[in-house]
């Protein structure tokens, strides 16, 4: 640190030495607490952790950790020496020096310039979660009463040691620290069905859960387009349910058309070493395998575990997204079969929970099964909810058997809860408000609020996923426990997880962006008092984050950062570019022609002159750091002013609004470079170029990307709109206030049929007087491939 650096750090100590806050949160369910007193841009500056810890004291002074700080692990206790090596690993990664580790047990007392590990099961603390953290300026000490508190302990220190970005000696602000979570579950769900993720990267995830104290690894394993774990006693769930063919251009070798099977699996000897490596980040992982639904990859492998009296053939594993309608039978056979996988699961996974999946369960070959509807009419059960309940409560009661608690997503409530069954809630916080009512355990992780499978900005480079954008801020500011409880009834509320699902998240890189730092909001919903959230501090924190992000290689996402440009004219018809960022928040620099972007760069203040050919560059910086990687801004020409990318385009339709990778050719365009993300409603692909000045303009160019069309949609499926081929390869219409009557252009699609990746089309526009909102069709002849727009330009006659 400098000198100056220093200063502060030791002035912001002092400048809070006086201020006090507030009362440890004491309660692990129900998430009450009391109200914090630091103001909290003081906090963040002394204490820049994530999440926010339930207690500061400021204290005078500063602790200096270097190569020469001693680690102690008191008594020598063995997991304290554990979590005291596995700091000064984390400490040498990011700052370059490793302090010793002395777990002898010989130590008298604390000597000076030492971090002691202490575990004393004795300690006054609320959980076996919460620590407390005594930094004063010659040592420090972490105190907590059982490991997992003592870890999350050396997670703050090692926070507070790694906020400045740099390497070499620490420079910490002297303080005590009291802390505990708001609640017990705090989770991710990682979907690795619809794509798979290998076992580093999966490791990678739980490390980085750890260090933002989340401790519920929800793991889902199967679906219907893929079985990911090894069961010994059905060797074809893996053989044949690990593997399926993508649907569109990646299914195929382009040079051969042989097909191009997608497959992944978890042997379980790697699924130990995950639960053995999460449970030393004191993360629980929660197994999901899905029933009666999401079943068609098990079906695929074994039929007769379907409803065989209604299948024609084995499916497929599926190459579609969607809800399926492949049900598991109900009878003895099926129930042996569900038995034998979940006794092989709870082999391997030794926490309390295991999750059965229950969502999306359309009924309709139960409905159409002869001996499902004959053995629904002998159990004297009124319809498939009830029939579906009666499954769920066979299921528990095999995994009572086996001291396990069943949980479930909240379909489970239809036709009746099961006596101990948890719910999760996902559609919505009902589910949740219901079982808490009816005295059951529920865990929130309503949709779209924490499906981190949304995208988070309408950003032009923002990746594939679902719409609307589930933005950095909207996480921050969820609240776990739903306003319509009473405080007795909250105390079933566990806590909440996001979840990650990957149909349009290819890579475990495009995985990471959508978690990160998505998943720090989310650590501090889950993590610090309900009252002492503050979107501001929360923002001055996430810039170390950001910086350990990037130190530790995790692809976070800087979508709420990113510099946005918007091309106008002003009042005098001058054109003009704005720069802005999600957020609001920190610096924009820039720099226009040639020249490196830096922090030195130019502030960006007002409205930049807009002179064409040019090219921008800017990104967002706070305290000397960026925040943003650069974003780049090239307008050729004045056109540019009439350019509307996708995202800045309506889709005339609420729908099924997706970011989706456009498919050809199979790893992108050019090779390995990434596929563009179009966005487009998967119902009826439509779109509106709102108030276009149409006086001047005597052509338009609209560059389109194709999609497979690969959803099953069930009773949506009506919904689908394919609209009749205009010309023999059909055609991109445009037409003018609204989409009927006659287009005043037609763009052919012949070229873009026969090219791979992204095609711009060219046209003409019939000469049309005034302002105009435009609305762009494919009248192509089928709804697969799906066309979508990438750009349209208008051009001048
Ligand atoms: C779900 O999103 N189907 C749980």
């Amino acid at each position: 640190m400098s000198g100056k650096r220093m200063r502060a750090a030791v002035a912001a100590a002092v400048a809070l030495s006086m201020v006090t806050a507030i009362t440890l949160s004491a309660c692990q369910r129900g998430g009450q607490d009391a109200a914090v007193e630091v103001p909290a841009a003081q906090r963040s500056q002394a204490t820049p952790v994530i999440p926010l810890p339930a207690k500061v004291e400021l204290r005078e002074g500063v602790f200096a950790l270097d190569a020469g700080t001693r680690l102690q692990a008191a008594n020598g206790d063995k997991d304290a020496a554990r979590i005291a090596r596995d700091f000064a690993a984390r400490v040498q990664r990011l700052r370059g020096f490793a302090p010793s580790v002395d777990a002898s047990g010989q130590a008298q007392g604390e000597a000076a310039h030492t971090v002691v590990f202490a575990i004393d099961r004795q300690a006054a603390l609320p959980s076996d979660e919460a620590y407390t953290l005594d930094i004063g300026p010659e040592g420090a000490r972490i105190q907590a009463r059982a490991p997992a508190g003592l870890f999350y302990g050396a997670v703050t220190l090692w926070q507070l040691a790694t906020s400045d970005g740099g390497r070499g000696t620490a420079q910490i602000a002297a303080q005590r620290i009291e802390d505990a979570p708001r609640f017990p579950w705090r989770g991710l769900m990682l979907d690795s069905a619809r794509h798979f993720q290998s076992v580093e990267q999966v490791k990678t995830l739980i490390d980085q859960m750890a260090l933002h104290k989340l401790n519920t690894f929800h793991w889902h394993l199967t679906d219907d387009q893929g079985w990911r774990i090894e069961i010994k006693k059905y060797p074809r769930l893996t053989e044949v349910g690990a593997c399926r063919i993508p649907a569109g251009a990646s299914g195929h070798d382009p040079a051969t058309g042989a097909p191009l099977p997608y497959c992944g699996f978890y042997t379980q000897d790697q699924i130990r070493d995950v639960v053995a490596y999460a449970a030393e980040r004191y993360v629980t992982v929660v197994p999901e395998i899905e029933m009666p639904g999401h079943a068609q990859a098990a079906i695929a492998a074994y039929p007769e575990y379907g409803v065989s009296d209604v299948l024609k053939a084995p499916p497929p594993v599926s190459p579609d997204w969607g809800v399926h309608t492949y049900l598991f039978n109900t009878d003895d056979a099926t129930f042996g079969f569900l038995q034998d996988v979940l006794a092989e699961v709870t082999a391997l996974f030794p926490g309390r929970y295991v999750h059965i999946g229950g969502d999306e369960a359309a009924k309709d070959q139960w409905q159409a099964s002869p001996s499902i509807q004959a053995q629904k009419a002998a159990l004297g059960l009124k319809d498939e909810m009830a029939m579906q309940s009666w499954f769920v409560a066979r299921i528990e009661k095999y995994l009572g058997s086996r001291n396990r608690s069943l949980v479930g997503w909240d379909e489970i409530l239809e036709g009746g809860l099961p006596p101990r069954a948890t719910v999760m809630s996902w559609r919505g916080t009902k589910g949740a408000i219901e079982a808490a009512r009816a005295g059951h355990d529920v865990i929130l992780s309503p949709a779209p609020d924490l499906y981190f499978d949304h995208v988070q900005s309408d950003n032009d480079d923002e990746p594939a996923g679902r719409l609307a954008a589930i933005t950095l801020k909207a996480v921050y500011g969820f609240e776990p426990v739903p306003t319509e409880l009473t405080p007795e009834q909250a105390k079933h509320v566990l806590g909440a997880q996001a979840n990650l699902w990957t149909e349009h998240r290819r890579s475990f890189d495009a995985a990471e962006r959508a978690l990160f730092p998505r998943t720090a909001a989310l650590a501090e919903a889950v993590w610090s008092p309900k009252g002492a959230r503050d979107w501001d501090s929360f923002l001055r924190r996430l810039v170390p984050q950001m910086a350990r992000y990037q130190a530790q290689n995790v692809q976070a996402s800087d979508a709420a950062f990113a510099v946005r440009y918007q091309a106008e004219r002003d009042a005098q018809g001058q054109p003009r570019v704005k720069l802005s960022n999600q957020v609001g928040f920190g610096q924009i620099r820039y720099v226009e022609g040639k020249g490196p972007l830096s922090n030195a760069s130019p502030l960006y203040d007002t409205a930049l002159p807009l002179r064409p050919p040019t090219t921008f560059q800017a990104a967002t910086y706070v305290d000397g750091r960026a925040l943003s990687a650069p974003r780049r801004y090239a307008p050729a020409d004045m056109a540019a002013l009439t350019q509307r990318t996708g995202n800045r385009l309506r889709q005339c339709k609420g729908g099924l609004n997706l970011r989706m990778e456009d498919d050809a050719p199979a790893d992108g365009i050019g090779g390995r470079s990434p596929r563009a993300a179009l966005l487009a409603d998967v119902f009826d692909p439509c779109w509106i170029y709102e108030g276009a000045a149409l006086d001047q303009v005597g052509a338009i160019e609209v560059r389109v990307g194709q999609l497979p069309y690969n959803y099953q949609l069930w009773r949506d499926t009506p919904k689908i709109v394919s609209r009749p081929a205009n010309g023999p390869e059909g055609a991109l219409e445009v037409r003018a206030d609204g989409c009927e009557g006659a287009p005043i252009a037609v763009l052919p699609l012949g070229s873009a049929r026969r090219t791979a990746g992204l095609t711009t089309l060219r046209g003409k526009v019939a000469p049309t007087a005034g302002t105009h909102d435009l609305c762009l069709v494919f009248a192509s002849g089928s709804h697969d491939p799906l066309w979508a727009i990438e750009r349209v330009t208008l051009r001048p006659r």
